[in-house]
């Protein structure tokens, strides 16, 4: 696998890769997501390609106090090959490269999957509850 930055050809197959994933939510429109990151931060929205065809992604952003990783996918037919693995070892290799001292992310619940694998990477859950409020609806 080959990590890069995200392109804008790489539109529709990141999608096709989120829908794979079971990714996509209706309140989550992927096209906006992708034009509203390409406008902060590209550089740590990742895409992982084999033979030149996207088969991961991550989406990594610091807001001066904690990292936060979203959107990270790997293939069915790529996964549990340690490519998940390598997409999150490069983007906290970003994130430590701009003085970020912590990684967040939310799991949705129920995602045992991606429970299993955060763990095995060092993550643990926090004494926290994770609260939201959509302020634009796309
Ligand atoms: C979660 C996901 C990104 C993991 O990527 P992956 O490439 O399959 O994971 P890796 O092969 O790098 O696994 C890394 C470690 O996680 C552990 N792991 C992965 N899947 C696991 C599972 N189902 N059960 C237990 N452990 C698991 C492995 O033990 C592995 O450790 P090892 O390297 O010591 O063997 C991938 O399964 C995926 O895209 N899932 C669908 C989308 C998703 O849920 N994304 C996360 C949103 S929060």
């Amino acid at each position: 696998m080959i990590m890069r930055p995200f392109n804008a050809a790489d539109t529709d197959a990141v999608v096709q890769l989120w829908t794979d994933c079971g990714l996509t939510r209706p309140q989550n429109n992927p096209l906006v997501d992708i034009e509203r990151k390409l406008a902060v931060q590209p550089e740590l929205f990742l895409v992982g390609t084999v033979q030149d065809a996207v088969m991961g992604s991550i989406m990594a952003g610091y807001d001066g106090h904690r990292g936060w990783v979203n959107y990270l996918a790997v293939s069915p037919e790529h996964q549990g090959a340690g490519f998940g693995r390598r997409l999150m070892g490069e983007v906290e290799r970003l994130l430590l490269k701009r003085g970020c001292p912590k990684v967040n992310l939310q799991i949705r619940a129920g995602n045992e999957r991606a429970i299993a694998f955060y763990r095995a990477l060092g993550y643990a859950a926090d004494e926290a509850v994770s609260f939201g409020k959509r302020i634009i609806p796309d």
